[in-house]
């Protein structure tokens, strides 16, 4: 193991910026002292990953990933301690004196290293060949130059050349010293098998006489090949590809994205074309925030990859029938994943990689700016066009179309594509509602995860507080009224269409027009209640005894507007009551004394509450950010968090009146759902005129 000596660690991780660091594989915003991204190492859609910059710590409250900058690396490429400080160092520019190692105690570092050193040294050989031996030259060389790159591009992809040979590759890694094993594991040689299946002994280099495009994974090392072969032969494959390995994830990697990485957040858009040169041509004529999905059809992992860096993608396609076609299966994908996602089209028979050289860097570049159109409508014109004469392949189409529209989240967006679409068929809207309805009711369409299962049963324990909301509760700030024009939510979209759109509305007077509390995707998220649970246990322990008005505690303050069990958590809920009987008991249940309680989770949760920085939670997505100081105003900080906690039991039992709307109904039982509805929206809207909401859209 090559030691790195310890002043020289010093020096990596003062000098890495965690900031830097992490924005290289996520977009981080700043809110408050910390900035906030989705977390790279689960997925979701809203931030729960912090960063600290001061303290140079990452924290996800999502999955609980957490460490400093070095942990960072480990946890993101999965790479060994070492390996982890020789990436910070290298993107530092700090040197690493390495000891002399043979290639073989190399190798020992372990399996994966080994595997990304053989590719590296593999890289390098292909590299070397075609720029220096005389067959790489004349063969590989001349080729791309014949496409079109130059040496920068040649080298920026570091590109190379395998020579037409059954073993170059491998003498060169004997000579060098590699164990032939991790030749094997990348896929670079082929074990050659008889007809039973079985190992002959005999290995051959699985790439001979093609240009080499290494493939990088987003830190910049190589994990696998692609190749192309340079003759003319219809029975060999054009391109050969690295097979899966341990180092080579083809579903979670995507060719160019290393180069193309800081392209795509500064440009926010990420272009998306099929194959590797036209990345390349791309790139060199200035567009270098391309990538490719190589030829085969998008997948999830490849998806969230993009999104660590823009929401917004813009597809490239052939213009050819069946390349249409074929990509217009993935695309359905990027829309579930919350992508924003764009379409260009080039004329018959062009690709980008032969447009942009049949016409240039600058009108490229305008032809992709002025043709682009959004995906829904590029497929609506497209099956519309397709199915104009024949009824059953037409509706056909529109499913088609609907199932792509189901897939957007957003739900404005969603109702100008069913208009448009409308449109676009000559189908009357209404028609068109209707079997989009049909759509996503059917299970395997759910658009969206309901939240409130596993819940229980609500047992109206809201009903306390929110009553005592409306007996004279002292507003604790200026409500700051002014229900801005805000989206309408998902639940609300959707009975607008079950219900006949504008009338359904209506009848429900100003309950729809005027929430405020619920911007824009603010589906709570599960521990929504809990993070409101946590802040009311946490007052309550951390100033049970401070007085709020003479001979009223926090603790007896809070307990008169919570009630007697507020709290669902299980653990919450029993330390709720333990300071329930501390307080009957004459005593304030500070957390000194529940320190010494018995059991540990207890005392785990108290040390917990404690020492716990105030900090404004990434689950407060509703944004009512409130800031002052607690220690000087505890009534405030403890009406707050009442407040908060009566109103996500507000919103979850409209949840689930929503929920309940979904399926068929009665007429009866329709109003009495659409009453409480009502009813609970009131009563929302007044909590969040005492909470003094501010509903900051699109912060
Ligand atoms: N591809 C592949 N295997 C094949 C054919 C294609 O992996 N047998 C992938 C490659 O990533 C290729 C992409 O699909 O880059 C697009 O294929 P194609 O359009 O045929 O290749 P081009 O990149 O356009 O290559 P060229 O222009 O050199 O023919
Ligand atoms: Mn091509």
């Amino acid at each position: 193991m090559a030691r790195i000596p310890k002043e020289l660690v010093d020096h990596i991780i003062q000098t890495a910026d965690i900031v830097e660091v992490v924005g290289d594989f996520v977009q981080l915003k700043r809110k408050g002292q910390n900035l906030w991204a989705p977390c790279p190492f689960h997925n979701e859609k809203s931030p729960s990953f912090s960063v600290n910059p001061a303290k140079s710590l990452y924290k996800c409250f999502g999955c609980g990933k957490a460490g400093g900058v070095v942990q960072f690396v480990m946890d993101v490429e999965g790479t060994s301690y070492v390996e982890a400080l020789k990436y910070l160092a290298k993107k530092y520019a700090i040197e690493i004196q390495e000891e002399e190692k043979t290639p073989q105690q190399q190798l020992e570092q372990n399996e994966r290293d080994s595997q990304f050193i053989v590719s590296d040294f593999a890289k390098n050989h292909f590299h070397r060949l075609l720029l220096n031996s005389e067959e790489g030259m004349s063969i590989g060389y001349g080729y791309l130059k014949e496409r079109g790159l130059n040496l920068s591009t040649i080298q920026t992809f570091e590109l190379g050349y395998s020579l037409d040979s059954w073993d170059d590759l491998m003498k060169a890694a004997e000579t060098a010293g590699f164990d032939k094993k991790y030749l094997e594991k990348t896929g670079l040689t082929v074990i050659r098998t008889d007809d039973q299946g079985k190992d002959t002994g005999r290995r051959y280099d699985r790439f001979r006489g093609r240009v080499m495009f290494p493939i990088h994974n987003i830190s910049g090392r190589v994990v696998g090949f692609g190749a192309r072969t340079l003759k003319r032969d219809d029975k060999m494959a054009k391109y050969l590809n690295s097979p899966e390995s341990e180092i080579y994830h083809k579903s979670d990697v995507l060719y160019g994205l290393f180069q193309a990485r800081q392209a795509i957040r500064t440009q926010e858009v990420c272009y998306l074309v099929e194959g590797y040169l036209d990345v390349l041509s791309l790139y060199q004529g200035g567009i270098k925030n391309v990538v490719a999905s190589s030829g085969t059809s998008l997948t999830e992992g490849q998806i969230r990859l993009i999104k660590r860096y823009s929401d917004n993608v813009t597809v490239l396609y052939d213009g050819d029938a069946a390349g249409i076609k074929a990509s217009l299966r993935g695309t359905d994908l990027l829309l579930e994943g919350g992508l924003n996602v764009r379409v260009v089209l080039f004329p018959d028979g062009d690709d980008p990689d032969s447009y942009i050289r049949k016409v240039g860097d600058q009108r490229f570049t305008e032809y992709i700016e002025t043709k682009s159109q959004d995906f829904i409508t590029f497929k609506t014109t497209l099956v519309a066009r397709e199915a104009s004469n024949d009824p059953v392949k037409k509706a056909e189409a529109i499913r088609d179309v609907l199932h792509s529209i189901a897939k957007v989240p957003d739900a404005i967006k969603r109702q100008v594509f069913l208009q448009q679409t409308s449109a676009t068929f000559g189908i009357d809207e209404q028609v068109l509602i209707t079997e989009y309805n049909k759509l996503v009711k059917s299970p395997s369409q759910q658009s969206k995860p309901s939240g409130g299962s596993g819940q229980g049963d609500n047992r109206g324990n809201y009903g306390n507080g929110a009553g005592s909301a409306n007996t004279g509760y002292p507003p604790s700030s200026n409500p700051r009224s002014a229900p801005a024009q805000r989206p309408m939510s998902d639940e609300e979209e959707a009975e607008m269409l079950m219900y006949g759109g504008a009338e359904a509305a209506e009848s429900l007077g100003t309950a729809f027009q005027s929430t405020k509390a619920k911007p824009e995707e603010a589906e709570e998220t599960p521990d929504m209640l809990q993070v409101c649970e946590r802040e009311v246990l946490r007052l309550l322990v951390l100033y049970a005894g401070r007085e709020i008005e003479p001979e009223i505690s926090v603790a007896g303050y809070l307990m008169s507007q919570l009630g007697e069990y507020p709290l669902q958590k299980p653990l919450y809920a029993e330390m709720w009551e333990i300071c329930r009987q501390e307080l009957l008991a004459g005593r304030f249940p500070d957390a000194r004394l529940l320190a010494q309680n018995e059991r540990e989770d207890i005392r785990q949760l108290i040390t917990d509450l404690a020492t716990e920085r105030y900090e404004i939670s990434p689950n407060w997505r509703t944004k009512e950010i409130y800031v002052f100081n607690e220690v000087d105003l505890p009534q405030l900080a403890c009406d707050n968090a009442v407040l908060r906690l009566n109103k996500v039991h507000v919103q979850r039992e409209l949840d689930q009146c929503l929920e309940k709307l979904r399926h068929p109904l009665d007429d009866a039982e329709m109003f009495e759902i659409l009453g409480d509805i009502k009813r609970l929206k009131e009563l929302d809207n007044e909590l969040a005129a005492l909470l003094g909401t501010v509903v900051a859209r699109g912060a």
